[in-house]
C-alpha cells in the first residue's frame, strides 16, 4: 500500500482474554510529526506501542510503516526497519556505564561485537558516535558513570539516547516524563525537540498534559482500547469524551 504517512494503522485489535487492549484502532503518523497519545490508565497506549514494535502480535488489522506491512514481523525485524522505542518501565543495563548502554544500541557496533578487539580506530568511531547521542540528550558528562547511579530523569534521557543510537525513522516514547520533577520535565521538552530533528516522526505517550501541549502537533486520545478523540491538543483535551474518560478514572 502506498501511503504518504510514516505509519498507517487500520482497525488494529489485540485482546487478552476478555480485555480489549486495542479495539479497532485507526491512526496515522505523518512525516515530521509528533503525535501525542493520551488516555487514562489501562486505555491501551502501551499495548499500541507493543503491537507496533512486534512485542505483541495483533489479532487483526493493518499496520504499514514506510511501505512495509508490520503484521507478522518479529521484534528484531521491526527494529531493523527503523522503529525505535523507550519503555514505560526503564530498561537499562544497570551495571554497564552510560556510554556502554548507548554503544550496545548502535546497530553496526552491536552487530559486530568483535569490533571492540579489531582496533581502536573502529572502537574510537563507535565511542565518538555514542558520545554524540549522549551530547544530544545532555548526558555526555555522565558517560563513565554506571547506569544505576543515574537519577530517574537522567535514566529516562539515557533511554532516549539509546533509542536514537539505533537511527530509527519513527521513535515511540512511552511516558518519558514519568517520575520527573517540573524542572526535569522542562529540560526534557527541549531534549525531545532536539531528538525530533534526528527522526522522521514520533509518537509520544504522556500523562503530563503540559508536555503534550508543548510538543504534540496532533493528539489522539484512547480509552478502553478505542480511539475516542483526535485533533489539536486543545480540541482533544476539551473533548467531552476525553473529559469523561479522565473523570471516570477518579470515581
Ligand atoms: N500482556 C498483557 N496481558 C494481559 N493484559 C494486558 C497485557 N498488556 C496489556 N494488558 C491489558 O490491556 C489494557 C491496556 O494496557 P496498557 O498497558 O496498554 O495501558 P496504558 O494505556 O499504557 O496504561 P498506563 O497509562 O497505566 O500505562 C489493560 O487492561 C492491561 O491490563
Ligand atoms: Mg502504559
Amino acid at each position: 500500500m502506498d501511503s504518504p504517512h510514516i505509519l498507517s494503522i487500520a482497525q488494529l485489535s489485540k485482546h487478552f482474554g476478555g480485555i480489549h487492549a486495542l479495539n479497532g484502532i485507526d491512526l496515522h503518523i505523518a512525516p515530521g510529526e509528533i503525535l501525542g497519545l493520551i488516555g487514562p490508565n489501562g486505555a491501551g497506549k502501551t499495548a499500541l506501542i507493543n503491537t507496533i514494535t512486534g512485542f505483541y502480535q495483533a489479532d487483526s488489522g493493518q499496520m504499514d510503516f514506510m511501505g512495509h506491512s508490520l503484521i507478522g514481523r518479529s521484534l528484531h525485524d521491526i527494529g531493523r526497519l527503523g522503529i525505535g522505542r523507550t519503555f514505560q518501565n526503564i530498561r537499562l543495563f544497570k551495571r554497564m556505564s552510560v556510554l556502554e548502554n548507548v554503544m550496545v544500541a548502535n546497530k553496526s557496533y552491536a552487530a559486530h561485537p568483535l569490533l571492540a578487539f579489531w582496533g581502536f580506530r573502529k572502537r574510537g568511531a563507535a565511542v565518538d558516535e555514542a558520545m554524540q547521542w549522549l551530547h544530544t540528550m545532555h548526558l555526555d558528562h555522565k558517560a563513565d558513570a554506571s547506569a544505576q547511579s543515574l537519577s530517574y530523569g537522567e535514566a529516562r534521557r539515557l533511554e532516549i539516547a539509546r533509542a536514537l543510537a539505533g537511527y530509527p525513522a519513527l521513535l515511540l516514547l512511552d511516558e518519558p516524563a514519568a517520575g520527573m520533577n517540573e524542572s526535569e520535565t522542562e529540560d526534557l521538552i527541549q531534549d525531545i525537540h532536539t531528538a525530533r530533528t534526528q527522526v522522521k516522526a514520533m509518537l509520544l505517550i504522556e500523562h503530563d498534559m503540559g508536555l503534550i501541549r508543548s510538543l504534540s502537533d496532533r493528539v489522539v486520545a484512547m480509552d478502553y482500547g478505542r480511539k475516542i478523540a483526535e485533533g489539536s491538543a486543545s480540541a482533544v483535551l476539551e473533548h467531552p469524551e476525553v473529559k469523561r474518560a479522565y473523570l471516570g478514572e477518579d470515581q
